[in-house]
């Protein structure tokens, strides 16, 4: 793996950060808001995305992460779930081909077995047409659970490994669900919630975290460079003693 894992190595932290994951929460009370149905909020939502996907791969963030189902939103009212269903292949319909020309290689992770068909085959088409491009890889997670990864990623583990009794760190990376990615720097949340909601739970050990009362569709390029600024501001000790850090700065 070209990457190193927070808790085996100290990771190179650049400037920039270079994974970014955010959990996009606030869209219906941003609708409600307004006096509008709370879809209308996941419909602004779509734009947004199409806003910070353009804005991180111009700051020159290297991946890009957006909870956009979890495990648990199946709990939600069926109209809204459908509604959720039908958004996401309309933005896969209308999105795609734009992703392609602007250089983004789009993975979507999580549990896609519940999808309906149509659905799994037009991820599939969307990862296999964008899988060259390097400017930036967005990963949507979609009926994603950090839990959900952990226990899969450890039946492949064991799967892969007949007789063995003893695991390690190393022997489960390689099969959770963003193995292509360096752990986030960033982690942001709007909305105004202070929780990780099931999002990456092994991937985030040592992530910086970022709350913004902000809801999702009014989040935007300017709230992002906020986000940074902050993430900037931050000592990331991974561990050891902030002179232990300075140390090695001026040592690299
Ligand atoms: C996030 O916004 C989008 C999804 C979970 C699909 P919400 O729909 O959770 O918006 P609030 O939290 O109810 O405002
Ligand atoms: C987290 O938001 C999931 C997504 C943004 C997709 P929720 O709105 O579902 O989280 P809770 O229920 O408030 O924790
Ligand atoms: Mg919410």
């Amino acid at each position: 793996m070209s990457h190193s894992s927070s808790t085996q190595g100290i990771p190179e932290a650049a400037s920039v950060p270079r994974h970014i994951a955010m959990i996009m929460d606030g869209n219906g009370r941003w609708a409600t808001k307004r006096f509008l149905p709370r879809v209308a909020g996941h419909v602004k939502g779509v734009e947004t995305v199409r806003d910070v996907v353009e804005a991180c791969a111009s700051r020159g963030v290297e991946f890009l992460t957006l909870f956009a189902f979890s495990s648990e939103n199946w709990r939600r009212p069926a109209d809204e779930v459908s509604f959720l269903m039908k958004l996401f292949v309309s933005a896969l319909e209308r999105e795609v081909a734009k992703m392609h020309v602007n250089g983004i290689r789009l993975k979507v992770v999580g549990d896609l077995s519940r999808f309906d068909e149509k659905l799994q085959k037009m991820i599939a088409d969307a990862e296999r047409k964008t899988a060259g491009n390097a400017r930036l890889t967005l990963t949507i997670c979609a009926n994603y659970g950090g839990r959900w990864d952990v226990m899969q990623a450890t039946a492949k583990m064991v799967a892969a490994n007949p007789g063995v009794t003893e695991f390690s760190e190393e022997m489960l990376a390689p099969h959770l669900s963003m193995a292509y990615a360096p752990e986030p720097d960033l982690f942001i949340r709007t909305g105004g919630e202070q929780r990780a909601s099931n999002f990456l739970l092994w991937q985030m050990a040592y992530s910086e975290l970022y709350f913004t009362d902000t809801f999702w569709p009014d989040f935007n390029a300017a709230a992002l460079d906020q986000a940074i600024a902050s993430y900037q501001q931050r000592e990331r000790r991974f561990g050891r003693t902030s002179a232990q850090v300075v140390a090695h700065k001026k040592a690299s």
